[in-house]
C-alpha cells in the first residue's frame, strides 16, 4: 500500500541503486522541495552527497543565514555555501526581459554547480549526479521534456533550463511526479521540521522575477524590506487562523505571499513635501498546488497594517497596491 513511509523507502532504494558508488551534488535552495530531496539523499547515500547552496544575491532578507544555520546545525550533511552574488549582478546588469532573466539565472546555476563538482572531484571520485527538487508542476509550466515538448512554455523554471556547453550531469529528481502538498507529506514522513515543510514556495530565480525591469541594488533593497514586512504580517495572520482552525491551509489562509516591485514611480505627499517614489504591489494567494490560485480575500485591517508599515518603514516607497487577480488568467509571480 502507498503510505508515505513506503514511498520514502522506495525513493531511498531508487537513489541508492542509481548512484551506486558515485558522488552527488544536491542543488539546495532551502525550500521544501530541495530540503525533502536532501533528507532522502542523506538517508540513501549519506556523505556521497554534497548539498550546494548558491547565493545569487536575490534572496529574501535573512534567508542565506537561515539556510546555512539549518543545514549546518540541524542536518548532518556536507554543505557548501557559494557566494555568487557578484557574478549574478554582472550577468543581469540591464536585463529586463522576464524569460531572458530566467535563462541567465538558470544557466549560471548549472555553471556554479559544475564548478563546485570540479573542485570536489580533484583527488576524489568524479561527481556524476546532480539531484534537485523538481516537482511535477515545474515540468508542466516550463513545457519541458517529459511532456513530449507539446506543452507551451508559460515560464521557464530555473531547474529546467538546458545545460550550457561544457556542463554535464546525470539528474536525480525523486519528486518529479509529486505535487506540492504531497511533497509536504513526504517531508513530514522524513521528520523535517514544520518550519521547512510549511515554508511557502519561493522561485529559484528569486527576487529577480519580482523586480519588474532591470535588477539593481537599490531595487533589491526596497523589495527585501517590503517583502520582510509582508511575510511577517501574513505569517502572523496565518498563525492566528491555524490557532483557530487547526488547519494549515484553511480556506482564507494564504498559501503564498510576497511583494513585487514594478518599474514605475508615483506622486505622493509627506508633510508638505511632494514625493516621487516607488509603489510596491502586494501579492497573496490561496492555492494547493500553484496550478491555479485565488487572490486572498484578506481582512481590511491586515491590508491596512501591511500598507502602513511598508510606507513607514521602507525608504523610497510611497504607495502600496494589492493584486486582485486569480490564476488563471494571471500567474502567481509577475514574471
Ligand atoms: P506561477 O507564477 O507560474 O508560479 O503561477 C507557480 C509556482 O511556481 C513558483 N515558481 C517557480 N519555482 N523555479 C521554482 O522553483 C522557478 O523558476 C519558478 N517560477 C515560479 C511560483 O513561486 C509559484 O509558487
Amino acid at each position: 500500500d502507498w503510505t508515505m513511509e513506503n514511498i520514502v523507502d522506495r525513493k531511498v532504494e531508487e537513489i541508492c541503486k542509481k548512484v551506486g558508488e558515485d558522488r552527488v551534488i544536491l542543488a539546495l535552495s532551502g525550500g521544501v522541495d530541495s530540503s525533502v530531496v536532501a533528507a532522502l539523499g542523506a538517508r540513501a547515500i549519506g556523505r556521497q552527497m554534497t548539498c550546494v547552496f548558491i547565493n545569487h544575491g536575490m534572496l529574501r532578507a535573512n534567508e542565506p543565514e537561515q539556510v546555512e544555520e539549518v543545514f549546518t546545525k540541524q542536518f548532518d550533511v556536507d554543505f557548501i555555501h557559494v557566494h555568487a552574488e557578484g557574478r549574478y549582478a554582472a550577468l543581469l546588469d540591464g536585463v529586463t526581459d522576464p524569460e531572458q532573466k530566467r535563462r541567465i539565472i538558470g544557466t549560471q546555476f548549472w555553471k556554479e554547480f559544475f564548478a563546485v563538482a570540479q573542485q570536489l572531484e580533484e583527488g576524489g571520485r568524479p561527481v556524476k549526479f546532480l539531484a534537485q527538487g523538481t516537482i511535477y508542476p515545474d515540468i508542466i509550466e516550463s513545457g519541458a521534456r517529459k511532456t513530449g515538448g507539446k506543452a507551451s512554455t508559460i515560464k521557464s523554471h530555473h531547474n529546467l533550463i538546458p545545460f550550457p556547453e561544457g556542463v554535464s550531469f546525470d539528474l536525480i529528481e525523486p519528486l518529479d511526479h509529486f505535487f506540492k502538498d504531497e511533497v509536504r507529506e513526504l517531508g513530514l514522513a522524513l521528520g523535517l521540521p514544520a518550519h521547512i515543510v510549511y515554508r511557502q514556495p519561493f522561485p529559484g530565480p528569486g527576487l529577480a522575477i519580482r523586480i519588474i525591469g532591470a535588477v539593481s541594488p537599490e531595487k533589491l533593497q526596497i523589495l527585501k524590506g517590503a517583502d520582510a514586512i509582508v511575510r511577517e504580517e501574513l505569517d502572523a495572520y496565518n498563525q492566528r487562523l491555524f490557532d483557530q482552525t487547526g488547519e494549515r491551509n484553511s480556506e482564507h489562509s494564504c498559501w503564498q505571499y510576497f511583494a513585487v516591485l514594478p518599474d514605475i514611480r508615483s506622486v505622493g505627499v509627506m508633510g508638505d513635501e511632494r514625493t516621487y517614489a516607488r509603489p510596491v504591489i502586494l501579492r497573496a494567494v490561496e492555492s494547493s498546488d500553484a496550478m491555479t490560485a485565488d487572490w486572498a480575500k484578506l481582512p481590511y485591517d491586515v491590508l491596512a497594517r501591511i500598507s502602513g508599515r511598508i510606507v513607514d518603514e521602507v525608504p523610497g516607497v510611497n504607495r502600496v497596491a494589492y493584486d486582485i487577480t486569480s490564476k488563471p488568467p494571471a500567474t502567481i509571480e509577475w514574471e
